[in-house]
């Protein structure tokens, strides 16, 4: 496995550092980094978050994600910051298991109107 991290776009209100994931050659996936916890407007304020990424589907499984978010937290510390707040739902084991094999701690959960259980985890840089 050789991943790297390709800026896309650094557009956005917030804003947002936009990366396409490959190994080698090939695109696995995708990530943003929020240079300041955002996330839908729907959320209470303590359940924002800095981080989204996705692996394609083809390449799930295979420790992808986890690195992409070791790579990520790389680039959070290059643009000086200093711990970084993601979430997850409970049903996203995937995502869960990356969040804490990269040092996430949990903090707090929201059950959201359709009582579904979102994580909120601090990674500190
Ligand atoms: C969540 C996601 C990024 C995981 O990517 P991935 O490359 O498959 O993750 P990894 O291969 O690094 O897996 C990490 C761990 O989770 C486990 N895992 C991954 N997908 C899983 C699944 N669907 N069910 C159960 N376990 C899973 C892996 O077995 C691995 O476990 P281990 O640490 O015990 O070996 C990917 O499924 C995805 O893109 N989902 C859609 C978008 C999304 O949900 N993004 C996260 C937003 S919070």
């Amino acid at each position: 496995m050789n991943i790297r991290l390709e800026l896309v776009s650094t557009e956005g209100p917030l804003p947002t550092s936009t990366y396409d994931a490959y190994d080698g050659d090939v695109k696995i996936g995708m990530a943003q980094l929020r240079h300041k916890e955002a996330g839908n407007p729907t959320l209470p304020e303590n359940m924002r978050s800095h981080v989204y990424y996705e692996v394609e589907p083809a390449y799930q499984g295979k420790g992808y994600g986890t690195k992409i978010l070791e790579l990520i937290k790389n680039e959070a510390k290059l643009l000086g910051m200093h711990e970084l707040f993601l979430t997850a739902f409970d049903t996203n084991i995937g995502s869960n298991k990356i969040i804490q094999k990269n040092g996430g701690e949990y903090l707090w959960d929201y059950i959201n109107p359709e009582g579904k259980r979102l994580l909120k985890y601090k990674i500190s840089l």
